[in-house]
């Protein structure tokens, strides 16, 4: 699906959006933000003094490292998170003015020690479904349109293949109180309940926590580089081990300081 000029969700990308419960927005980064993001993050990878800057990463092995609390770390990474093509869609699906609630990132390639036949075996092969709230707590609907407070984006900064680790969800899950793990199992017995995104790089999946969701290994002999960021209306806290400094906060454009810090706190701008 193609993003158009005006910023918001087309008719389409909203319906999308509201029935599976994901829209993948094509084109976002163009490369020469792709290749910024990518940097940050490959010096990130090879900086040896990550706590000093506030960023933790987690999962450290040969082929995973997951990083967190990017956006003071680079001016590409603050970008990514108050990027002007992707907040105004979150706040449209959020249903109001938003806070950046995390920042995250993962550079992983195939797990060595998993044989590839195994994978093969499988048409998919989600490595952790889950999901940060659920329908009926942190979603609701206003104008008939389905809401969540809890957004992400995810940016895929390499391009994503069939065999390249693309986010599997159970599309539709977003709306659904069922028990998750009933839900889980639902879905892995029948491919037919799960989706793969396949994405080029530069392309941004946007999807309400409530969807669950997962990543799938990789099977090919490709490195993957993604970057999320997570929103939340401005009264709601950051996940901890994002917080972000005063005194960085303080080195920001005036327009972007309450994206980034929360500052407005219950004075929520509704789009409503
Ligand atoms: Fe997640």
């Amino acid at each position: 699906m193609k993003n158009s000029e005006t910023i918001g969700l087309t008719p389409a990308q909203r319906l999308h959006f509201d029935i599976y419960g994901f829209v993948l927005l094509e084109n976002v980064l163009n490369g020469d933000e792709i290749e910024r993001m990518k940097g940050a993050l490959y010096r990130m990878k090879a900086d040896e003094d990550l706590d000093a800057k506030s960023v933790y990463a987690r999962g450290r092995s040969e082929h995973h490292i997951l990083f967190g609390n990017l956006v003071a770390y680079d001016p590409a990474l603050l970008e990514y998170a108050a990027h002007p093509q992707l907040v105004p869609l979150v706040e449209e699906v959020v249903g109001g003015a938003v806070r950046l609630e995390e920042s995250e990132a993962i550079i992983n390639r195939r797990n060595p020690d998993t044989e590839l036949s195994e994978l093969h075996k499988r048409r998919y092969n989600p490595t952790g479904f889950h999901r940060g709230t659920q329908h009926g707590w942190g979603t609701y609907m206003e104008q008939n349109k389905f809401h969540c407070i809890f957004v992400k984006t995810l940016a895929y900064l390499t391009d994503v293949g069939p065999d390249d680790g693309g986010t599997c969800v159970i599309p539709g899950s977003h709306r659904l109180t069922w028990d998750h793990k009933e839900m889980i199992e639902a879905a892995l017995s029948d491919d037919k309940l799960i989706y793969q995104v396949e994405a080029s790089a530069g392309s941004v999946l946007l999807f309400p926590e409530a969807l669950i969701h997962s990543t799938t290994a990789i099977r090919s002999d490709k490195e993957r580089v993604i970057l999320i960021s997570g929103y939340t209306p401005p009264m709601v806290r950051e996940w901890p081990g994002n917080e972000v400094s005063p005194e960085f906060v303080e080195t920001l454009p005036e327009d972007i300081r309450p994206l980034i810090s929360g500052s407005d706190s219950w004075h929520w701008k509704r789009r409503y």
